[in-house]
């Protein structure tokens, strides 16, 4: 164990590390959000052109970013499960633990050729934040509510863009609306219980309306061919669960090092599942049960994952 003053001196050098790789990216960033914005015409006048000068604006941003957290603070990605093809078109769903969920993601989207590609959910707040809002709408990044009303025309707008256009797709979204926390989790319990449904294992339930509704407007797509169902996994030491926050991710060196060697000793593993939408059920009940028996599985799953993770120290 360092003595107080020494670890206060290296904890200051990883901030101003922190601070050395963010700023130059903050800087292409706020560069990428302006070009973004300037296209906002183009948007209207060429919206082919427009939707692919916007994937390789935001492909730059989201690589930069990926490098710093996989080469440059050595988080070290492993992944199981089917393997995705190439250039596929799909809808993506996930479980929600940590800020750093989008890495998971952008690992499994950089391999598939699919990361300038790659559209979220994003909050409709952010619509209006200067450049920066104004990039994710140009984007053709879906920005909700979660009000499935108010968002329809919002929805039918993004839907248009990969139904009409073709355009080539990953539109993810994390199916339990929120991190996972304990507290979430009790209250979705309580939640299941009285509402008589299954409650998955280290998950929270899932908000099966979004869900639905994108798997019946993208359906009618032939492109569209398959839903991810993706299961992120973390541990710290011997913390089941835990991930890095958005700083660490962005300052600490030797993320996945063991502790005992002074690294960070995090694990972070994405487990993926591949499903043809052609297979899933017709009808919207049927859609939800759908997502349900997924949620469940992933739970299964986790808690291999988590005796497995156990076993090994
Ligand atoms: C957009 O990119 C796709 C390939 O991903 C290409 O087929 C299409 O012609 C491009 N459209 C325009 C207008 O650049």
């Amino acid at each position: 164990m360092a003595d107080p003053p020494r670890r206060t001196v290296s904890e200051l050098i990883r901030h101003l590390r922190g601070l050395g790789l963010l700023a130059p990216w903050l800087a292409w960033l706020l560069a990428a959000d302006i070009l973004l914005s300037l296209m906002l015409p183009l948007k209207f006048l060429k919206p082919d052109l427009a939707y692919n000068l916007s994937s390789r604006i935001a492909y730059s941003v989201w690589r930069w970013i990926q490098y710093t957290f996989e080469k440059q603070n050595g988080a070290v990605i492993t992944s199981s499960g089917d393997k995705l093809p190439t250039g596929e078109s799909a809808i993506v769903v996930s479980n929600h633990v940590s800020w750093s969920d989008f890495y998971m993601i952008q690992a499994l989207a950089i391999r598939a050729g699919m990361l300038g590609r790659c559209r979220w959910f994003a909050k409709v707040q952010l619509r209006m934040v200067p450049f920066l809002g104004w990039g994710l709408w140009v984007m053709g990044m879906p920005l909700v509510s979660r009000n499935w009303l108010k968002d329809k025309a919002e929805l039918d707008r993004v839907f248009n863009g990969i139904t009409k256009r073709r355009w080539p797709t990953w539109l993810i979204s994390f199916s339990e609306a929120t991190r996972f926390t304990q507290k979430k989790y009790l209250e979705s319990t309580e939640w299941c219980s009285a509402n008589n449904k299954p409650q998955p294992r280290h998950l929270l339930y899932p908000r099966v309306k979004g869900f639905v509704s994108t798997v019946q407007h993208l359906r009618k797509s032939p492109h569209v061919k398959a839903v991810y169902d993706l299961t992120i996994a973390y541990q710290r030491g011997k913390q089941w669960h835990v991930g890095p926050s958005m700083w660490e991710t962005l300052s600490c060196p030797r993320l996945s090092e063991p502790l005992s060697l002074g690294g960070k000793g995090y694990k972070f593993h994405v487990h993926t599942r591949r499903f043809e939408l052609g297979d899933l059920p017709e009808d919207d009940e049927g859609l939800a049960k759908w997502l349900e028996q997924r949620w469940v599985e992933k739970g299964e799953w986790l808690e291999e994952k988590r005796k497995e993770w156990a076993a090994s120290r």
